[in-house]
């Protein structure tokens, strides 16, 4: 029913236009004039109290005087009318706004956005905007925005947080010769988001790829889920990613979860492909709307020239698709199409021999071979060939291979003539670029888009009963004594209940009984302050480490105790900690935040300097699969480290990947409760011998 909705709303077959002008320069003018001369087949209905026409079209005073139904309003009066014409469109029975007006939640006026948010609730219209542009469809060639005109017609579709970036991208389009068929500026996102798109999306029929224009989420979790599941290849460049509330955070992983980190690993998640600019957009763009996604890691480079093959290799490696060599008969049989002094390896070196027979046997065999998942084709125009007669030799020759199933990109490095064939392989569904680099980061997106379907986590993690039962008595324990900030003891509790092992831990009162306690654990042992009020236990002089016997232990009890207090002298002092030294391990720390957008998100790196540092670590929203946490651990700069690296035993990453997945569970169903956490160090041992965690924190949210 939603879909029809937004079908009436961004295809319709009539559209009304509240707030029309007859005054050239207004917007309400400019909406009208764009439906007439972009060619809008539907029914116009321009609203105006004062006009009888413009523009040569029928002008109503008010929507209710409108003979048809309306599918679509847009909505181009001044923001202190829009509660008013909400109310009119709905008893009208118009089915979805497109919300031009600005004056909304962008300039604070959050309530006057909500109460039309209401209005459009009660008669079931769905609400674009406000603050837009508008919406445009090649395919019914409606233009009810105030984009000067349509885009070049195409196979992707894009959706812009931005409206002025949205014009400005539509007019680049007939420029860069990057078609699309929709184009949808969503502004304050106050009833429609991204969401409501990339679902709706599936069943355009016009849409082959979506493109995305992000500056924030609302709503990061229904969004990864409807990407997710989009049918369509959609491609991201998201803008603003400074760190975000990091100064303020109480944790380790909250001072390192910045938003770009948090987005990417989101994007991820949700089989999203990121560009890096608005070029890489585009270019992107042309590639996973034209092109099938490379379902292997065999890419094959062709080219008449050494240079821009070593270029190509080059970026093959950066963008993580390295070059293998080709078998032998693949070799041998390039070979039947270069000089002597050409290579059959990879990169295929032609020559600058090269012609056009060359290059249609070349490509056409290196397509159809069984070992090649997907082609990269460089050209240097020469003056002994001519680039346009190259470029209809590569479509034929992939045409007549009749293979569809593998993507192509190309590379032409020359002048004019070049850039004439770039356009018109373009044009014919092949996409062409200038540099080789480009050739080859667009071809690593649709390898990327291979890789993220397969590995797509569709895992639905069913709530830990019995170790949330047990961690919220801890928790509301906690609270019940004013504490947002649970001790090691505590937090360890719940590590332990979601099946991660942490070093054995008892609470001393007196000295006494952390004398029977070393007793049970076992000597080396190690002494920590257990106080609500020090959370910096070793500043404190609160922390004695390798204890090995029972003298040592009663010196420690007593000159922790005095430490604590010279420290803090109303300290709330719960006691000592008496814990087993644990064994020497790999340090890694897992930890999470809240994040605003996303919520509970899990963060993976290796402790010490790597983290204090080099800041190498990565993230995951919650649930993590087991594959994902594999992921987690190989994706990392450290990860040879606990691959063994230097003669060292690998370390036990099964084990790892297992505390990652029950550690992304634990903060799921904790999610109302857990504001941050961490295992820091986590010590992970060699392979078959498991981790511990050595030290734990978890902050609880404010309530
Ligand atoms: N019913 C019908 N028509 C109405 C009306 C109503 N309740 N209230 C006003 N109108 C008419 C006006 O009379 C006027 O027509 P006219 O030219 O014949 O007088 C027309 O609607 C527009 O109203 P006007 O007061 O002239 O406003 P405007 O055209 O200067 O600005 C907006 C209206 C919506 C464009 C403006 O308020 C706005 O929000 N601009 C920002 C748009 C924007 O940048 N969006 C984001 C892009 S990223």
């Amino acid at each position: 029913m939603d879909k029809k909705v937004l079908n009436k709303m961004l295809r319709p077959k009539s559209v009304a236009v509240v707030g029309a002008s007859a005054t050239p320069g207004k917007i309400g003018y400019s909406v009208i004039s764009n439906l007439l001369k972009d060619g809008y087949k539907g029914k116009i209905y321009p609203i105006n109290p004062k006009e009888s026409e413009i523009l040569g079209v029928k002008c109503y005073a008010e929507l209710k005087d409108v003979p048809g139904e309306i599918d679509s309003a847009v909505m181009c009066v001044p923001a202190k009318a829009m509660v008013e014409m909400t109310e009119e469109c709905g008893k009208k029975g118009v089915k979805g706004l497109i919300v031009i007006t600005s004056g909304f939640s962008e300039i604070g006026r959050k309530d006057l956005e909500d109460e039309i948010v209401n209005i459009a609730k009660r008669y079931g219209m769905r609400i674009l905007g406000p603050n837009i542009v508008g919406s445009l469809s090649n395919s019914d060639k409606f233009n009810g925005s105030f984009c000067p005109s349509l885009p070049l017609p195409g196979k992707a579709s894009l959706v812009s947080q931005s409206g002025a970036l949205l014009i400005a991208l539509a007019m680049a389009t007939w420029t860069r010769k990057v078609g699309f068929d929709k184009l949808i500026s969503i502004g304050n996102m106050a009833d429609v988001d991204f969401a409501d798109l990339i679902e709706w999306f599936n069943d355009d029929e016009d849409t082959s790829c979506v493109s995305l224009y992000i500056e924030g989420l609302k709503n990061g979790r229904r969004f990864i889920d409807a990407a997710k599941n989009s049918k369509k290849p959609i491609i991201a460049l998201k803008s603003g990613v400074s760190a975000h509330g990091a100064a303020a955070a109480a944790s380790h992983t909250g001072s390192l979860a910045g938003a770009a980190k948090v987005y990417g690993s989101a994007f991820k998640q949700a089989c999203v492909i990121q560009a890096s600019d608005l070029d890489n957009l585009f270019d992107r763009t042309l590639g996973l709307s034209s092109q099938p996604p490379m379902k292997g890691d065999n890419l094959l480079v062709l080219t008449n020239g050494g240079g821009v093959g070593v270029l190509a290799t080059d970026a093959a490696e950066r963008y993580g698709i390295p070059l293998k060599f080709a078998p032998e008969d693949v070799q041998a049989e390039m070979k039947k199409h270069m000089p002597e002094f050409g290579s059959a390896k990879n990169p295929v070196d032609m020559t600058g021999m090269a012609g056009n027979e060359w290059y249609y046997e070349t490509v056409k065999y290196a397509i159809s071979n069984k070992w090649t998942d997907g082609l990269v084709i460089l050209y240097c125009e020469t003056s002994i060939t001519n680039p346009h007669e190259i470029a209809e030799s590569i479509k034929r020759a992939i045409d007549d291979s009749g293979v569809k199933n593998k993507p192509v990109t190309v590379s032409f490095v020359g002048g004019d003539r070049s850039n004439e064939a770039i356009a018109w392989l373009n044009e014919h569904g092949i996409p062409a670029f200038f540099a080789p680099d480009v050739a080859v980061n667009v071809i690593a997106a649709l390898r990327e888009y291979a890789i993220l379907q397969e590995q797509k986590n569709n895992i639905h993690v069913k709530p830990n009963e019995k170790a949330m039962k047990k961690s919220m008595e801890i928790i509301e324990a906690a609270r019940k004594d004013g504490r947002t900030a649970l001790t090691e003891i505590e937090a360890k509790a719940i590590f332990e209940a979601y099946g991660m092992p942490t070093t054995k831990i008892a609470l001393a009162k007196t000295e006494e009984e952390a004398i029977a306690a070393a007793k049970k654990i076992g000597y080396p042992i190690v002494m920590k302050i257990v106080s609500p009020d020090i959370l910096h236990k070793s500043d404190a002089g609160g922390v004695k480490v390798n204890i090995k016997d029972e003298a040592a232990a009663r010196e420690a009890f007593n000159t922790i105790m005095k430490n604590a207090k010279a420290y803090k002298a109303d300290a709330n002092i719960h006691g000592i900690a008496v814990q087993e030294m644990a064994p020497w391990g790999t340090e890694v720390i897992l930890g999470s935040i809240n994040d605003p957008t996303f919520g509970p998100t899990l963060m993976f790196g290796l402790g010490g300097i790597f983290v204090e540092v080099l800041k190498d670590v990565t993230f995951r929203v919650s649930p993590v699969s087991s594959v994902e946490a594999m992921d987690m651990i190989n994706e990392i700069k450290g990860a040879k480290i606990l691959a063994g690296a230097r003669g060292e035993a690998p370390r036990d990453r099964k084990a790892l990947a297992n505390a990652i997945v029950n550690y992304s569970s634990m903060i799921l169903d904790l999610k109302d409760e857990i504001a941050e956490s961490d295992a820091n160090p986590f010590l992970v041992y060699a392979e078959g011998e498991g981790l511990k965690v050595a030290d734990a924190r978890i902050i609880l949210k404010k309530k």
